[in-house]
């Protein structure tokens, strides 16, 4: 793991996101924060509809946030999950996370001890991106 990425400020971050999460339905409080290539920090929570479907999570919420802001890439990601063990990216976001950052460093945190350190090329091995449309 990649010791000049600030997790705890993330995590902290990560944490405090999930704390605005809109989850009337799933009552599963979500928070994500992304470290760009810029050195920001943005942050992202669940937010979901009462047509279930169109919930976004709180991974995409950061990315979709950060793009607004001008981010060009990602080279982190901490999710927490409000669980006792760590919860990793459900596909959807593994794939909008690829797009800017398909190597980048992924943190799964949650209300017990453990984490999940891992990078996003081995949660969507093989992937599909900008470069398969070149
Ligand atoms: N959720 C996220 O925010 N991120 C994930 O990676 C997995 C799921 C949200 C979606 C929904 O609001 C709630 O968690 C339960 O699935």
């Amino acid at each position: 793991m990649d010791k000049t990425i600030p997790w705890d400020m993330l995590a902290k971050e990560a944490r405090a996101a999930a704390k605005h999460a809109y989850v009337p339905y799933s009552r599963f409080a979500v928070g994500a924060a992304i470290l760009t290539a810029e050195g920001k920090i943005v942050r992202g929570c669940n937010v979901e509809n009462a047509s279930y479907g169109l919930t976004n999570c709180a991974e995409r919420t950061a990315i979709f946030t950060a793009k607004a802001d001008g981010m060009q890439e990602v080279v982190a990601v901490c999710i927490y999950t409000p669980t006792a063990v760590p919860t990793p990216p459900c596909g959807a976001c593994r794939q909008v996370l690829n797009e800017f950052g398909p190597t980048m460093q992924v943190r799964a945190i949650c209300d017990g001890d453990g984490s999940i350190d891992t990078t996003l090329d081995q949660l969507l091995p093989g992937a599909f991106g900008p470069k398969n449309l070149d």
